[in-house]
């Protein structure tokens, strides 16, 4: 056999998995068939007295079902027979009257788990780490999860679990009671082995005692898993779901459905049927097809550099600095030391120094207040990050990142003044958000070691990064970038120069859309809530311009609708919007009130009056709001695309909208919602609109030629 083995090791019988093409062993329908025709020679043989089921592999165990394989099914009958291929192999192995143990080495995710479930031992060594993932992927565990695991953990530790796909890493599991024993590494096939051999010689399995819960604990444990304790966590469980995912998602909800149908009520047989079934339902769904094409690229990108020439290796960074110790800076010198690059920070004055550290400690701190990092990970973080006034330590540093105030003279000037700081290999990357990187780079001698690199607020939450290419940007200095960027646990993407890159220049159209709607009489409620209650962004576009900054987010428009004359129509409230002092979060009244601490309590009901507008008349449907706002993102991103080549494929402009602006991923971004609805019909819709809206609706020549062609973006 290619991807299994058997070993023979008299008494005890060991399968082992070890898949020969892949890095990671993987369940495809192959090496399940593999596996199962060994689960029959362990059956039929009278020989073995115990079984260990291990890998291989010397940092994981199985990964999972096949995802290539889930992403081709399209019928719901071809998905249940697949399943009950899978079942059968492992009632199999459930069944088999020796002692089953399962000897885990690292990751044991998704479809691995389900198989270790239906063994009656598993010890993890001390590097493992145990999820049921699936639901992130649109569907939820289908070999018998739902089934096993509650029976195995109890109600409230499998829903935990399954419905939001958490990671377990070996401590947490064996709390859980997910795993038995964790040993390290080392000894796991050594204890494994001798673990088999005892059970064989007392001729049962001996588990190792648990701690005994605290009374009060143990009784509510008991009252949780009764017929009314089970009800309430349904119940729960419904509700944190839909909280999570507003509806959108249908896989967590047809789990928990299962689960709720057959935990302590129904056979396996019939179990295991209905599991299926549910399966099968949520497999075909496109929103499942979109998480697993999600899935796909970042795999991809894994394995991108960020330039064409396989030949160019990113260049090491060990130390970096940041110039500008705001909201961006302090931000970027945390993500780097949490990564372990030392960083110095420049800034003009101590107050802002003293910020941007006590920004990244109070980071460190919620999360080793959350068990995430210990007291030590806080410290020697804290001492990766050193500041300055001057340039002093700049000379040995391969990478800064400048982040002062958006303004071209100033980030001129000081890239300028920095360059004579810093070595001649040292790559000078700018965050800024709308400024032509080629125009900043002619301030560097070295115009090839300058680029832009863009990230978002707040940095430590979201995923993207904008790598901006200047003219005279070189290769090497875009894939150490890009390598940078990765290493910060980032999304890179690389983009063209040109005004507001790729994010920002499908963003601003729409948030000017919902300036113009606010004017026109719809209320800031409708507004937003057709985005994102309806549709599923994760706000709206007036809650969005109140995160950004009113005036800072009007500037922004001023700016594009210079450059982009008539496609941007900025709303004539817009400046009477910072007269009155409506700023948004930061001074806590915007489209929206916030508390004292900055958080958002409801709509501000006197905005209309304070601009002088009357009450709301809200003529339009959602329907009509959604269709401008997105349209005209549409028809942004076919000329960033197809006309301007700011980007190189449509994948690009979709895995940027959803790591950079939260698009919904469960339509798999703009262009694969636009492809949902056709080109003839955006483009009919938008001539529909430029008559009756205005000129800045007019198809573009790329989205019309697309219309007539039938053609889509993907
Ligand atoms: N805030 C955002 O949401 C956001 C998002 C993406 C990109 N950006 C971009 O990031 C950059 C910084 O934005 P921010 O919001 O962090 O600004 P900020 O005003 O919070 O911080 C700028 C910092 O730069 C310092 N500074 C100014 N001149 C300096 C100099 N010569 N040397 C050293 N320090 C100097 C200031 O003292 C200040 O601490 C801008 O280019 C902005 O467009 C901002």
């Amino acid at each position: 056999m290619e991807n299994v083995k058997l070993k023979d090791l008299g008494d005890v019988a060991v399968i082992v998995f070890d898949s020969a093409q892949e890095r990671v062993n993987v369940l495809s329908s192959s090496v399940l068939k593999e596996f199962g025709e060994l689960v029959e020679q362990v059956k039929n043989s009278q020989n073995f007295k115990a079984l260990i089921i291990g890998s291989q592999k010397p940092k994981s165990f199985i990964v999972g079902a096949d995802i290539k394989e889930i992403k081709t099914v399209t019928s719901k009958e071809d998905c249940v027979e697949m399943l009950n291929v899978a079942h059968n192999i492992f009632n199999t192995l459930e069944d088999l009257k020796i002692p089953k143990i399962a000897a885990i080495n690292g990751h044991c995710l998704g479809g691995g788990c389900e198989l270790v479930l239906a063994c009656n031992y598993r010890i993890a060594s001390d590097n493992s780490t145990l999820a049921l993932p699936e639901v992130k992927l649109g569907i939820f565990p289908g070999f018998g999860g739902c089934i096993r695991l509650p029976k195995l953990v109890g109600l409230q530790g499998a829903l935990s679990m399954i419905l939001t796909g958490s990671m377990f890493n070996a401590k947490k599991a064996l709390r859980l009671g997910l795993v038995d024993e964790v040993v390290p590494l080392s000894l796991l096939e050594e204890y494994s082995l001798s673990l088999a051999k005892k059970f064989i010689a007392k001729k049962k399995i001996i588990k190792p005692k648990k701690r005994k819960a605290p009374f009060t604990k143990k009784w509510i444990n008991i009252f949780l898993e009764s017929f009314l304790g089970r009800r309430i966590v349904y119940k729960k469980a419904k509700e944190g779901v839909l909280k999570q995912t507003k509806g959108f998602y249908p896989a967590p909800l047809a789990a928990l459905d299962v689960i709720k149908s057959t935990y302590k009520k129904t056979t396996r047989k019939k179990a295991l049927k209905l599991e299926a079934k549910f399966f099968s339902n949520v497999v075909v769904t496109t929103v499942s097809k979109h998480l697993i094409g999600l899935f796909f690229l970042t795999e991809k990108l894994k394995k991108q550099t960020g330039v064409s020439s396989s030949e160019i290796a990113p260049k090491p960074v060990a130390t970096m600095a940041v110039l500008g110790a705001g909201t961006m800076g302090g931000g970027i010198a945390h993500l780097a030391a949490n990564k372990k690059i030392f960083v110095r920070i420049k800034d003009l004055n101590y107050k802002s120094l003293s910020l941007a550290l006590n920004f990244a400690q109070s980071l460190w701190k919620k999360a080793f207040k959350r068990r995430k990092i210990t007291m030590y990970q806080m410290r020697s973080n804290m001492d990766l990050l050193s500041t300055t006034l001057n340039y002093s330590g700049f000379q040995n540093t391969d990478f800064v990142i400048e982040a002062v105030v958006e303004n071209m003279n100033i980030k001129k000037s000081v890239i300028t003044e920095m360059a004579k700081h810093t070595k001649d290999a040292c790559i000078i990357a700018t965050n800024t958000s709308s400024l032509s990187v080629t125009e900043m780079a002619q301030a560097h001698p070295n115009p090839e070691n300058f680029i832009g690199m863009h990230f978002f607020n707040p940095v430590h939450k979201m995923p993207l990064v904008e790598i901006i290419r200047g003219e005279k940007t070189s290769d090497q200095t875009v894939a150490t970038t890009f390598a940078l960027a990765k290493k910060m646990g980032k999304i890179p993407v690389v983009v063209k120069d040109g005004t507001g890159f790729l994010v920002n220049r499908l963003l601003l159209p729409w948030m000017a859309e919902a300036l113009l709607l606010f004017e026109e009489g719809e209320s800031v409620e409708k507004i937003d809530a057709a985005f994102s209650k309806n549709f599923g962004m994760p706000m709206g576009p007036l809650r969005l311009i109140d995160e950004v900054g009113v005036d800072v987010a009007i500037k922004i428009l001023h700016i594009f609708a210079s450059k982009f004359s008539e496609r941007i129509k900025v709303s004539s409230l817009c400046d009477e919007l910072v007269k009155k002092n409506i700023l948004g979060k930061k001074g806590l009244k915007g489209f929206y009130l916030y508390d004292q601490q900055s958080k958002e309590i409801g709509v501000n009901p006197d905005i209309y009056q304070e601009l002088g507008i009357g009450q709301p008349q809200n003529l339009l449907k959602s329907q009509d709001i959604l269709d401008r706002g997105f349209f005209t993102m549409i028809n942004e991103a076919s000329r960033a695309l197809l006309e301007d080549k700011i980007v190189e494929n449509p994948e690009d402009v979709d895995l940027a909208m959803i790591m950079g602006t939260g698009f919904p991923p469960f339509r798999g971004g703009l262009l694969h919602y636009a492809d949902s609805l056709g080109a003839e019909y955006i483009v009919k819709q938008l001539e529909v609109l430029t008559n009756t809206a205005g000129f800045r609706f007019r198809p573009c020549s790329s989205l019309k030629a697309m219309a007539k062609a039938s053609r889509k973006f993907y």
